[in-house]
C-alpha cells in the first residue's frame, strides 16, 4: 500500500474502505460531495498517485495543455485537503487558469518552450493548514516548492519523488512528521533543502550526504542518528543540523568539505568525543558552532587552519586542555566562545578585553586566575583526567622548540608556565 502506482483501483477501494475510519479527520461531508471515488482514495491511501491517475478525473473544464490539466488536479485536489486558509489566499483557486492562482508560477516548460506549466509554488507564511496530497506528484514541472511557515502536517507523501526538476523544497515550520523523507533523495536537480522546524524523526539516511546540495537545514527536529562517515561528501555551503539529538563524533570526512563549507551549525545536540584533526582543514568556513553539545578532550592543533572563521562557538562542551594563542589569534575572527568548558589555560589573546575587535568568552571555565570560573571541586575531577585526543601539541609534555617561545611568554602571564598538561594541572591546583 506504500508502494507507487501499481495497485488496481480495486485494491485501493478496497483499501479505502478499510483505512476510513482511522483517516476520519477530513470533514466526510464535503469530501464525498465534492471528490469521486478514486480522488479520495489517493488522498487516503497515502503516498503515491495510481498510474495515469490524471485520465482518471473528470473535469468540467476544457484545458488543452495537458501538463496544466495536471496543475489543475493537483492544485484542486491540494485546495480540498485544506482545513484552515485564514487569509483566505487560496479563495482564487478555482477555474481553469491555474497561472492566474495565488502562490503559483508558470513558466515555458523545459522541454516544450510553447507549453505554459506550473513550474513554482511559493505558499511561504500563507498560515493554512492541511495534508499534502498524493495529487502533489502531477506538479512534475516544479522547480520550487516553498511551503514555509505554514501548518502543514502529516508524512511527506511518497509522490514527491516525481517532481524530478525540483531545486529549491523548502517545508519548514510546519507540522510534518515521520521519518527523513526518503523521496527527496531521488530528486536529482535538489540543491537546497530546507525541512527545519518540524517534528522529522529517526537516523539521517547517508546518502543525504552525498547529494549535490548547495544548503541543507535540519534544525529543530527530532533526527537521532551518528552522522554517516561520507558526512564530508556533502558539497553544502550551509550545513544546519542544530536542535536535534544527533550524537557521535563528527566523522573525519568533514575535511573533504574544505573547499565548499561555509557554515557548520550543530549546537544543542548530543555530538560527543573529540574534535578530529580534520575540522582544522575548513579553511574555507566563517562559522563552525558547536555550542551545547558533549564534545570533549583538548583542540587540535589544527584549529589554526580555519583562516577564514569568524564566529567560533565551543561553548557549553566539556573540553579539556589549553586555548592557544593560533586559535585567538585567527584572522577574521569576530566572536570565539570558549565558555563553559574544562580549559585550565589560555594565551593572553584569548583573555576576553584583549582584544577590542574579538568577543571572546572565557566564563566558567577552569582557568587560574580569572574571574567566573567553574569550582576547583568542579574542576579537579575533569582537569586532572584529561582525555587524550591524540591531536594536540599541548599535551602530553613535548619540549618547547624555539619557534614556541615567545607563545610560552604570553602563557608565563597568564600563570601557565607550560604546554604540558601535567604541569598545568599542578599549576592549576596550587593556583586555585
Ligand atoms: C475569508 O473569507 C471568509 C468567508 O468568505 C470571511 O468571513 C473572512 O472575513 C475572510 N478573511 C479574510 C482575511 O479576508
Ligand atoms: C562518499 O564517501 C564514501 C567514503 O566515506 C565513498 O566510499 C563514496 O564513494 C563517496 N560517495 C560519493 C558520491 O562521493
Ligand atoms: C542544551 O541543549 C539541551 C537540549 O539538548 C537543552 O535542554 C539545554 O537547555 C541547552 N543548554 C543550553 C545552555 O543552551
Ligand atoms: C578556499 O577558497 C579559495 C577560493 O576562494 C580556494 O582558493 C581555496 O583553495 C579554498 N580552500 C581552502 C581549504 O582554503
Ligand atoms: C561532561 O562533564 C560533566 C561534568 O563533569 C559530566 O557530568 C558529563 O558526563 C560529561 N559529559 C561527557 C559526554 O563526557
Ligand atoms: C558571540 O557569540 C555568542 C554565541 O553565539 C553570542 O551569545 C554572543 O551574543 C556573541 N557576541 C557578540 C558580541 O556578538
Amino acid at each position: 500500500m506504500q508502494n507507487c502506482g501499481n495497485h488496481s483501483r480495486l485494491i485501493l477501494l478496497f483499501l479505502f474502505s478499510s483505512l476510513s475510519s482511522i483517516c476520519g479527520t477530513f470533514p466526510s461531508t464535503s469530501l464525498s460531495s465534492s471528490f469521486s471515488a478514486s480522488q479520495q482514495i489517493t488522498l487516503q491511501a497515502n503516498g503515491d498517485l495510481p498510474k495515469n491517475y490524471e485520465y482518471q478525473v473528470q473535469i468540467n473544464y476544457k484545458i488543452d495543455n495537458p501538463r496544466l490539466k495536471r496543475g489543475y488536479i493537483a492544485l484542486q485536489a491540494w485546495k480540498k485537503s485544506i482545513l484552515s486558509d485564514p487569509s483566505n489566499f487560496t479563495s482564487n483557486w478555482d477555474g481553469p487558469d491555474v497561472c492566474k492562482y495565488n502562490g503559483v508560477f508558470c513558466a515555458p516548460a523545459p522541454d516544450d518552450s510553447k507549453a505554459d506549466t506550473v513550474a513554482g509554488i511559493d505558499l511561504n507564511r500563507v498560515d493554512i493548514a492541511g495534508d499534502l496530497p498524493a495529487e502533489l506528484g502531477l506538479l512534475t514541472d516544479v522547480s520550487i516548492l516553498h511551503l514555509n511557515s505554514n501548518r502543514f502536517h502529516g508524512v511527506v507523501p511518497k509522490c514527491i519523488y516525481r517532481l524530478k526538476l525540483i531545486r529549491e523544497l523548502d517545508l519548514s515550520n510546519n507540522n510534518f512528521v515521520g521519518p527523513f523523507p526518503e523521496e527527496v533523495l531521488a530528486l536529482p536537480n535538489l540543491k537546497y533543502l530546507d525541512l527545519r522546524f518540524n517534528s522529522f524523526e529517526g537516523e539521517l539516511p547517508s546518502q543525504l550526504f552525498d547529494k549535490e546540495l548547495d544548503a541543507l537545514f535540519l534544525n529543530d527536529n527530532r533526527f537521532t542518528s551518528k552522522l554517516p562517515d561520507n558526512f564530508g561528501n556533502s558539497s553544502a555551503s550551509v550545513m544546519v543540523l542544530a536542535n536535534n539529538q544527533l550524537e557521535g563524533p563528527i566523522p573525519t570526512s568533514v575535511g573533504k568539505m574544505a573547499n565548499t563549507l561555509d557554515e557548520l551549525v550543530l549546537f544543542n545536540n548530543k555530538f560527543n568525543g573529540c574534535l578530529s584533526s580534520e575540522i582544522g582543514f575548513l579553511g574555507n568556513a566563517s562559522v563552525v558552532d558547536l555550542e551545547n553539545n558533549s564534545f570533549s578532550g583538548t583542540l587540535p592543533v589544527t584549529l589554526k587552519g580555519l583562516e577564514t572563521i569568524e564566529t567560533l562557538n565551543l561553548a557549553y562542551n566539556n573540553f579539556t586542555g589549553f586555548v592557544p594563542d593560533n586559535i585567538c589569534g585567527l584572522p577574521k575572527l569576530v566572536n570565539f566562545t570558549f565558555a563553559y568548558n574544562y580549559f585550565n589555560g589560555e594565551a593572553l589573546s584569548c583573555v576576553p578585553t584583549s582584544r577590542k575587535d574579538v568577543a571572546l568568552d572565557d566564563t566558567s571555565n577552569c582557568l587560574p586566575q580569572r574571574p567566573n570560573q567553574k569550582s576547583h571541586k568542579e574542576c579537579v575531577p575533569v582537569v586532572t583526567n584529561p582525555i587524550d585526543c591524540g591531536n594536540s601539541e599541548y599535551e602530553p609534555a613535548p619540549q618547547p622548540s624555539p619557534s614556541e617561545e615567545s607563545e610560552m611568554s604570553a602563557h608565563s602571564q597568564m600563570g601557565v608556565e607550560s604546554h604540558s598538561s601535567a604541569t598545568s594541572h599542578a599549576e592549576f591546583s596550587f593556583n586555585l
